[in-house]
């Protein structure tokens, strides 16, 4: 049979998703592998069943790929998929719930607060405890629908623009210092990436528009914080019931402090994206990286 990625979809990533899925597509078809690509907002999932496939790689990000519901329809229809599974998938989805896990666990997070549309919720009394803060929807990717706010203002119009996207939002303490993201695959976690932008924070446009941002890949940091990070990654990996690859984001703040953001169960995968470029710099290519992946469902 052949392998189906999937690719697109109808979440708000859904442009980003259309450029990993191709990429992911060409790795496939270039080693000799019969794929085809197929969107689920174009056919539904279930023409799956006349199409002669035997595995699936998942390259959908955001809501309805990333979060469950496609590895559910894909478990009833016996076929074998990419990366995590219903649990793993659908807790890493929402930031929420993933908070409320690092924090029981005892995993290094930022402060936070969960702010519901249909609740009141008190601007001053936040920004009073947190401080300036990042305001998040809890179920988006990609930075979408994300910004900072200060003061009790600027924590509403965060607040009314989080929830276009999302009826629950996450507030989180603003953590001053680096980002970091460290990539899983299989067992094996890779070097941690260091990102930087001129602009406030790594968002939509310096994640895929902006040519001033830059990586740094594997990070300056000594070798015991490496691991550390590393370490932490992977316990929030396990944690939230993410399995084959994904990767996890981190702050680090000015006192050296990690702070773990969140996992992605379906992380970007265009050429210029960062699981790639940690798996480069283990000497695997991104054709590489696409097999070893394709091959955890085999
Ligand atoms: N949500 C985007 C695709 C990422 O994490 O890379
Ligand atoms: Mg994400």
């Amino acid at each position: 049979g052949k392998v189906a990625v999937l690719l697109g979809g109808h979440s708000a990533e859904r442009e980003v998703s259309l450029k990993s899925g191709n990429a992911v597509l060409n790795a496939i078809q270039n080693a000799g592998i019969d794929a085809f690509g197929f969107d689920p907002k174009e056919q539904s999932l279930s023409a799956l069943e006349d199409l002669d496939v035997s595995r699936v790689f998942i390259a959908l990000h955001g809501r309805g790929g990333e979060d469950g519901t496609v590895q559910g329809a894909l478990e009833y229809l016996n076929l074998p998929y990419t990366g995590s599974g219903v649990l793993g998938s659908a807790l890493a989805m929402d930031k929420v719930r993933c908070k409320h896990l690092f924090k029981s666990a005892g995993l290094s997070t930022a402060p936070y607060e969960v702010v519901s549309a249909s609740e009141p919720f008190d601007s001053e009394a936040i920004i009073a405890k947190l401080g300036k803060v990042m305001v998040k929807p809890s179920h988006e990717g990609s930075s979408i629908g994300m910004s900072q706010a200060s003061n009790a203002q600027e924590l509403d119009v965060a607040l009314q623009e989080a929830f276009k996207y999302d009826s629950q939002v996450l507030v989180e303490q603003w953590i001053t210092g680096r980002e970091f993201t460290v990539s899983v695959l299989g067992d094996q976690v890779l070097p941690v990436i260091e990102m930087t932008t001129p602009r406030g924070f790594y968002d939509y446009q310096a994640k895929y528009q902006s040519t001033t941002t830059q990586y740094h890949c594997p990070a300056a940091l000594s070798e015991t914080e490496t691991v550390d990070l590393q370490k932490l990654a992977k316990q929030a990996f396990d944690l939230v019931g993410a399995n084959g690859w994904g990767r996890v984001d981190a702050m680090r703040d000015e006192a050296g402090n990690f702070y773990l953001l969140e996992v992605n169960t379906v992380p970007g995968m265009t050429e210029k994206s960062l699981v790639p470029m940690a798996a480069k710099a283990v000497g695997l290519t991104f054709e590489q990286l696409v097999v070893r992946i394709l091959e955890q469902t085999l």
